[in-house]
Parts: C-alpha cells; sequence; structure tokens
C-alpha cells in the first residue's frame, strides 16, 4: 500500500530501459525470524541514454542495510530510497551495484516475493514480486544471468534450490550448508524462483530428441510421495509432444516441480524451477477427481511449454502478457485434445468461454487481449488474457493452416530467441511465413468486447441457392464506443436430409473433390456480407461455428427442429453439442415463463437420439447435462437481466421432468456403464465415468430409490469423482440426515487429506439447500477451514459466490456482506486473492433483484481505508 491514489500505468507510454543488468548475483541469507539478501548487479547504461539518467530500481518491503557501487560506499546525497524506488544517481557508465536487504519471508502473507508455506521457503515474482526480494529494475525486459547462493539451516532446509545448474555446495558453521546455482539462460526478474525447505524427491529421467538426458525431480512433502507418478508421467509426455509438434527441446540438465501448500495461482513456470500448487500436481485416486487428473496433466504441460513460449522468448512489458499466456493456452489445449479427446476438450474449453470469458468481457472489468492500460497487473491474469488469448492463436491457425502456423512459430522462436518481444512481433512472424497480411486480425488484440455475428438466410427453391447474410457488430466496452469489425473464421456446414450436403460457393470454378467438400471456413471481416451456396438439392440447415472456430456469439433464428436435426445428424461434435444446449436453453426459458409448460417433445426426441448413438461418452455426457446456472445467467443478462432465483426453478424443474420421463433410460445407462476394473485417470474410463454419473444424477433426482442409489454408490466409490458425484446428489436430494451423514463420513475418512478438504468444503458451499451462509459461516471457524490458504477461501468463500447462486443473491443482501467481509479482510493480507474473489460483486447491473444491494456492497468497500491497488481497481472499474 502507497501514498495517494494507485496510478494507471498506459501501453503507449512504454519506453525502454535506461539500464540494463547483464548478470545478477544473490546471496541469500534464510532464519527463522528474517532474511537477507546480498545483491550485485552488473550494470551498463544503455547506448544513447544520458550520464545524468539515474538508475531506478524497484523495491517494496526491504529494509535497506548496505549500499554500494564498485566497492565503494554511496553516498546519501546520491541516492534516493522511497517505498517503492530506489535512484542512484552519479554511476558510471557500468560497474557492479551492491545492495543488502533485510526480508521477512514468515510475515509475507500476500504470497508474493519470498515467503513461507507450511515451512517451506518459496518465492511466486511473477508479476511484480521480485522487487520484495531486492531491488532490481523489475521488469521483463530486462534480462540476466543470475547465479545464486543460498545458505541456510541444514536441518530445516536440507533442499536448496534456485534456477538452473547446482554448481557447488557445502557445510557451513553451526548447522548450516550452502547450495550455489547458475542459470545460463538469460531471464526476466519474473521467472526466478528459490525453495529452501524439508522435501522429499521423486526422480525419472528424460531423453531429448538431440540426445540430452534431463533429470526431472519432483520435490514434495514426505506425506505426499505417492501422489507424484501422474506428474511426472504428464511432464515425459509433454517433453516429447513439444518436440514432435512444435520441435521445441529442453535446454539444461535438470528440471524440478516443487509442490507448495499456499499458492495464489494454479503453478509457475520458473526456469528449470517451477512452482506449483499442490493443487495442480498432486494426484490419488481418492483425493483427485477426474477433471483434477486431466487439469494436473494440462498444467504440468502449460508450465513446461512456456520454457519455450515465455522463458526463451519472453514478453517485453506485461501488456504483452497473452504472447506467452494465450500461446501457451493454446499449445496446452492441444496437447490435451492429443491425449484425449479432441472433441470433448474442445466442447469444454467453448464452455469456459461462453460462460466464464463472455462474462468478463462483457462486464466492468473487460479488457482487450493486450490491455491498453492497468493499475495493477495481477488484475489482469483473466480468462480474457489466456483463454481468449488461446482462441485468438487458434483463429490464426485456422487462417494460415497447420503447416504455415508450424513454419509462424519456428520463425518466431528462432527470431527472438533470448528477446523481450511484443504480440505484433509473433503476427510479424506469422505474417511473413505466410505471405498472409493481418493488420486487420490484429484488432482481436485491441478490442475488448465479444462479437457477435447475426445470421440470416434465404433459399431459392427453383434454383437450388440457399444465401447466409452475415453481420457482425462488437458491443461498446469502457473507453471503446467505437468498434471495427475483427476478422472472424466461420467454420460451417450445410445439414440436409441425409447428412452433410456438399458445398458449392457461388462463383467458384468446378466442384473441389476433396472428401472435405462438405466443411468450410467462411471470413466474416465485414459490418455485412452475403455467401451465396449454389447446386443444393434440398435447403439446407446451417451448421454455425463448427469447432467453435471464433470466440463470438453467433443469433441464427433455429427453430426447434433444426436444431433436433443438428444433434443427431451434424459432422461436428461441438455444433452437436451446442444444439442440445440450445434445446434445453429454449425449454429452461419456457419453463420460467410458464412453470406448468409440459417437457418439449422435440427435446425428449433430442435425449433419445444422443442416448443411442455411438459419440464420445464424455461429450455425450456434457449433451445431456443440463446448463449451468452460470451460463444460464450470462446468457440472461446479456439479453436483460438475469433472474437467478427463477433460473434456479426452471432448471430443477426440467432436472425433475429429464429424471422421470427417461427414468428406465438412466436406470440402463449406469448399469452399462460401470467401470468394473480399478480406478485409472483413461480417457475410456473417464468417459464411462461421466455418463454413468450424469445418469445417476438424473436417478437421485427421479425418486427415493434413486437416492438410496446414490448413497449406496457413494460407499462403494474407489475414487474421489464417483463419491463427489453421489454426495452431491444427496445433499440436493436426500433428507438433511442423509447428508449430513455422508459429510460427516466424508471428513472422517479424508480430514487428513488437505486437497480433498477443499472438495469438502466446496460441496458444502455450493449446497444451495437450507441456510447456506451460516452453514459457511460456521466451516469458516472449522479447523478444515485456513483463512490464509488461498485453496480453502477458493473452495468455501469462491465456492459459494459463484457456484451458490441462489444463496449469494439472497433477497436480504447477506451473501453480498459475507463476501464483502472476507474481501475487506483479505485486502490487507492478501491483495490478489481478495480481488479475484471480488469478481461476482462486479457483475451488479446483471441483475434485476439485488443489484442495489451489491452495488452498496461495492460503496462500502470502496470507502474502505488503505485499499490494496488490487481491489482499488477492480471495486472503482465496477463502480464506474
Ligand atoms: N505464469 C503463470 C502461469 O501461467 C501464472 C502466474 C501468475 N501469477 C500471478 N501472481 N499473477 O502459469
Ligand atoms: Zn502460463
Amino acid at each position: 500500500m502507497r501514498d495517494g491514489q494507485p496510478k494507471t500505468i498506459f501501453l503507449s507510454d512504454y519506453q525502454a530501459p535506461a539500464f540494463t543488468v547483464s548478470h545478477t548475483e544473490l546471496h541469500f541469507e534464510l532464519f527463522d525470524k528474517h532474511s537477507l539478501v546480498h545483491a550485485r548487479l552488473h550494470f551498463r547504461r544503455a547506448d544513447g541514454v544520458s550520464e545524468d539518467t539515474p538508475l531506478q530500481l524497484n523495491g517494496q518491503e526491504l529494509e535497506l542495510l548496505a549500499l554500494a557501487v564498485d566497492g565503494q560506499k554511496v553516498a546519501s546525497a546520491h541516492y534516493e530510497l522511497s517505498d517503492d524506488f530506489l535512484r542512484i544517481d552519479g554511476l558510471p557508465q557500468s560497474g557492479v551495484l551492491e545492495t543488502s536487504a533485510r526480508i521477512y519471508p514468515q510475515s509475507n502473507t500476500s504470497l508474493e516475493g519470498l515467503y513461507r508455506s507450511r515451512g517451506l521457503f518459496c518465492t511466486q515474482c511473477e508479476a511484480e514480486g521480485f522487487r520484495k526480494i531486492t531491488w532490481f529494475p523489475d521488469r521483463p525486459d530486462v534480462m540476466s544471468t543470475y547465479s545464486v547462493t543460498i545458505d541456510a539451516d541444514a536441518g530445516q532446509c536440507p533442499e536448496l534450490l534456485s534456477n538452473g545448474n547446482l554448481m557447488h555446495s557445502e557445510e557451513l558453521a553451526e548447522g548450516r550448508h550452502r547450495a550455489v546455482w547458475e542459470d545460463p539462460h538469460p531471464k526476466p526478474s519474473y521467472l526466478f524462483a528459490l525453495v529452501a525447505g524439508d522435501l522429499q524427491r521423486v526422480e525419472d529421467s528424460f531423453t531429448t530428441v538431440g540426445g540430452r538426458d534431463v533429470r526431472l525431480i519432483i520435490l514434495v512433502e514426505e506425506k505426499d510421495l505417492d501422489k507424484c507418478a501422474h506428474a511426472m508421467d504428464s511432464l515425459k509426455r509433454s517433453m516429447r509432444w513439444d518436440e514432435e509438434r512444435f520441435g521445441r527441446e529442453y535446454d539444461l540438465d535438470v528440471f524440478h516441480i516443487v509442490a507448495v501448500d499456499d499458492f495464489n495461482m494454479g503453478a509457475m513456470e520458473n526456469k528449470s524451477l517451477n512452482i506449483f500448487n499442490t493443487s495442480c500436481v498432486l494426484a490419488a485416486p481418492d483425493t483427485t477427481t477426474d477433471l483434477g487428473y486431466q487439469r494436473i496433466e494440462s498444467i504440468v504441460a502449460h508450465e513446461y511449454f512456456h520454457n519455450w513460449s515465455g522463458n526463451r522468448v519472453t514478453c517485453r512489458d506485461w501488456f504483452q502478457l497473452s504472447l506467452k499466456e494465450g500461446f501457451t493456452v493454446f499449445r496446452d489445449a492441444e496437447f490435451s485434445a492429443d491425449m484425449g479427446s479432441r472433441s470433448l476438450k474442445r466442447v469444454e474449453d467453448a464452455m469456459t468461454m461462453r460462460t466464464l470469458q463472455f462474462a468478463e468481457d462483457a462486464g466492468p472489468m473487460a479488457h482487450p487481449v493486450r490491455p491498453a492500460s492497468f493499475i495493477e497487473i495481477s488484475n489482469f491474469y483473466t480468462l480474457t488474457v489466456y483463454e481468449k488469448g488461446a482462441e485468438v492463436v487458434r483463429m490464426i491457425q485456422t487462417l494460415l493452416g497447420e503447416e504455415d502456423f508450424r513454419r509462424g512459430s519456428d520463425l518466431y522462436f528462432e527470431r527472438h530467441d533470448g528477446q523481450a518481444v511484443t504480440c505484433d512481433d509473433f503476427i510479424a512472424a506469422m505474417e511473413d511465413v505466410s505471405g498472409k497480411d493481418l493488420t486487420d486480425f490484429k484488432r482481436w488484440y485491441s478490442q475488448a468486447g465479444t462479437p457477435e455475428l447475426s445470421i440470416r438466410d434465404s433459399w431459392d427453391e427453383e434454383q437450388g441457392i440457399y444465401t447466409l447474410t452475415v453481420s457482425q457488430q462488437t458491443p461498446a466496452s469502457l473507453g471503446q464506443s467505437e468498434k471495427s469489425p475483427v476478422v472472424i473464421p466461420l467454420a460451417m456446414g450445410l445439414l440436409g436430409e441425409a447428412g452433410n450436403l456438399r458445398i458449392k460457393l457461388d462463383g467458384e470454378m468446378t466442384d473441389i473433390e476433396s472428401e472435405d467438400n462438405t466443411h468450410r471456413i467462411l471470413i466474416a471481416d465485414k459490418p455485412t456480407q452475403t455467401f451465396r451456396f449454389t447446386e443444393l438439392p434440398e435447403r439446407p440447415t446451417p451448421a454455425l461455428l463448427r469447432g467453435f472456430s471464433a470466440p463470438v456469439r453467433v443469433d441464427y433464428p433455429y427453430s426447434r427442429e433444426q436444431l433436433l436435426a443438428l444433434v443427431s445428424r451434424d459432422d461436428d461434435d461441438f455444433v452437436r453439442w451446442d444444439a442440445m444446449q440450445q434445446l434445453m436453453v429454449s425449454a429452461l426459458q419456457e419453463l420460467q415463463e410458464n412453470p406448468e409448460a409440459a417437457l418439449d417433445p422435440i427435446l425428449e426426441t433430442a435425449v433419445n437420439a444422443i442416448c443411442s448413438q455411438i459419440l464420445d461418452p464424455a461429450v455425450q455426457a456434457d449433451m445431456l447435462r443440463l446448463p449451468s446456472e452460470t451460463y444460464l445467467s450470462e446468457l440472461a443478462s446479456h439479453a436483460g437481466k438475469a433472474d437467478v432465483h427463477g433460473i434456479f426453478r426452471a432448471r430443477e424443474s426440467l432436472r425433475k421432468s429429464l429424471a422421470k420421463v427417461f427414468r428406465e433410460r438412466w436406470a440402463s445407462l449406469f448399469e452399462g456403464l460401470r467401470v468394473t476394473e480399478p480406478y485409472a485417470p483413461t480417457g475410456e474410463q473417464i468417459g464411462s465415468r461421466a455418463l454413468a454419473n450424469v445418469a445417476l444424477d438424473y436417478l437421485a433426482t427421479a425418486d427415493d430409490q434413486g437416492v438410496a442409489l446414490a448413497r449406496d454408490y457413494y460407499f462403494a466409490a474407489d475414487n474421489l469423482t464417483n463419491r463427489l458425484v453421489a454426495l452431491r446428489a444427496v445433499l440436493r436430494e436426500g433428507s438433511a440426515e442423509r447428508g449430513e451423514e455422508l459429510l460427516e463420513d466424508f471428513y472422517q475418512r479424508f480430514c487428513g487429506e488437505a486437497l480433498a478438504m477443499n472438495h469438502w468444503l466446496l460441496v458444502q458451499a455450493e449446497n444451495s439447500v437450507g441456510d447456506s451462509i451460516s452453514r459457511v459461516r460456521a466451516l469458516m471457524q472449522h479447523p478444515a477451514y485456513d483463512s490464509r490458504n488461498p485453496n480453502k477461501i477458493r473452495s468455501l468463500i469462491g465456492g459459494f459466490a459463484n457456484g451458490n447462486a441462489v444463496q449469494f443473491h439472497r433477497e436480504d443482501g447477506a451473501g453480498y456482506q459475507l463476501l464483502g467481509e472476507v474481501v475487506e479482510a483479505l485486502n490487507a493480507q492478501n491483495p490478489q486473492i481478495a480481488s479475484r474473489l471480488l469478481a461476482p460483486l462486479t457483475r451488479w447491473k446483471n441483475y434485476a433483484a439485488g443489484g442495489d444491494l451489491m452495488r452498496a456492497e461495492l460503496q462500502r468497500l470502496s470507502e474502505l481505508p488503505s485499499l490494496s491497488p488490487d481491489v482499488y481497481e477492480v471495486v472503482n472499474k465496477s463502480l464506474a
């Protein structure tokens, strides 16, 4: 926290650094009560920078003990120390700046910089945490080699780790010891890492395509040694995949992953010393769901892939964050698609985009993939920068084709290896290999908001010509009232009575006799344009946005019959899933207007069609599941205002109808799909479990017999996925006693497993039966909760605010108050978590009832003294 109001930083103000630091020597003396950090920066004034320009270093919460240049103490007249900076003038052209600082890792609750988690010393420096460790030009375009000496108590901290290679270790006096690490690859300060503590190792090895033998080491607490196999296996598969798909080879002899319990985010790609939230690395059948296993696989891959897309080639400034994150998310999504089911991955990513990213892009914190300004960069680690950024990269691949895209990626890495670059540099490489002009396409980087495609059609029976008129529009957002058209690859097909029709666009010479002649990518890049399809035997149903080919909303007035045709017969799994979602959404909307409405017979036919087809069972499960309350709220707020209570009731009612009407079907699906082999997180088992569990959930909804079945299923479960599905069903459909029985059993089984306890808290936070608020308040006092651990906060408080809409939006405002109180307490303790937790309150404009109370809570927060920049930015932008 600093004096005055936090300042806005603009991309347009970017200036190259006045000083570079070619080499950095750090010496850490770690103690229980404090730590000492001695730094030697080998600096040089950049060419063309005038001699009177001072060296400005970032530094926060550091006590200055010594300051010298080339061995000479710096006189007080030559430096200026403030809460955020150390400025030194009168420096030579180049030299060595020495500082010593005292810091207090054990009382660092922000989990940024050097801090302690269950006694372990660890770091998180991205984005701007290195300045809490030592004075440094803490910006990604200052890249330096590092040599790091760590001294600590040998008993408390047998492991001493930093980036790069271990050069030396020795015993010191008084039971202490030392390790010296050197990282030969120049890196920005945000990739620095240090770990010191009592950890156990799991080791494996990998030989790169070029023949380098790499030691792979996962470090965890002793109790977790048996939970590392999945991460290790994922790591080896990532390393091989990146060689094969992107031609990227690992570049050091060792790669570490360290698991840490208290961690703000998922994981961090520090060079050769990745640090992970335990929840994103440790896996065991009892404590990890199928989704958890998949998440670990993708996050291990994500952080590993950063070694090239992020570390070897990094960002010039934080406005370019998506340069590394969007690209790396795209890479990990392709990896997951290759490891499991491509359709499933696409459907689930589309679901995340449409449910969460579209909401962000329509809310007060909306920002472009490359933001133009920010107050606190930590607030911009968002779905927009990550997921929409990845969709933008995917569209480039779609426009260029896979081959040119790969050549563009190769050129990008070759051209910029060792540099800190911009999104424009990435695009330039893609343009250079393909000869395509991406100038207009680049609007995806600078315009916020979700583009909307409005599509209408007409049919000329006589000529067999079908015309699609495609218009696009992007809604205004804060600071961007006028938007220009973006380049949208609109993948599509035309569906006839017997299947997909051959596509021929007006003016096309002859038939393209490829097998792919039923699939097209139209380029929509104008306010309005028409596409004429000729030589058609019948009026088709358009299959639009196949594979979710662009992160846009599509509005086409489908009839229910057309949706049914798509569900039953289109070639594209995304389109089929989406058509089923639309059928359910329309049934739910009808129920909201008329609670007595009968089950739509077309929806019934669609369910039958899905059940009787041979599809990827995991996709089938997604098709049979009701759209989430969050998605329905997003749709409703887009059209006007959301009535969360109405949505909830309609959804309960549709669930009941589907449960009862298809009772026999659910029963036979459930029986037919039971996995009998021991638990394994294979695609096949995960798919069967997903579908069986959808059926179980409907069975529990149907009647008491189903609830009893769910209870048995809970006790028989040999894995967390089944156990949680059963637990949730019993909590929702069973008696209070039955629910308590299972919660108590769960607690007794797993109270020693922090990761399972996260789920235990989450399930209760999301349970909307009874008085959730009292329950959440009581759980905040429970020994299983820990008000300093981000995973626990996210599960209990985040789970309640994001996953229990009817109680969060209780009419008396008690839900908003609860969230406000927690945010207020966290503001000082952990600003990053505080501001993330705040998100549900910021969407007050979406709700008719409750909006004023939400706003009032934000207003109260805005008036608190000493708001962190993180919370300040979110609160003020939401009130604006
Ligand atoms: N670069 C990390 C990742 O993508 C995220 C770290 C962000 N940390 C933060 N405090 N904002 O995996
Ligand atoms: Zn990342």
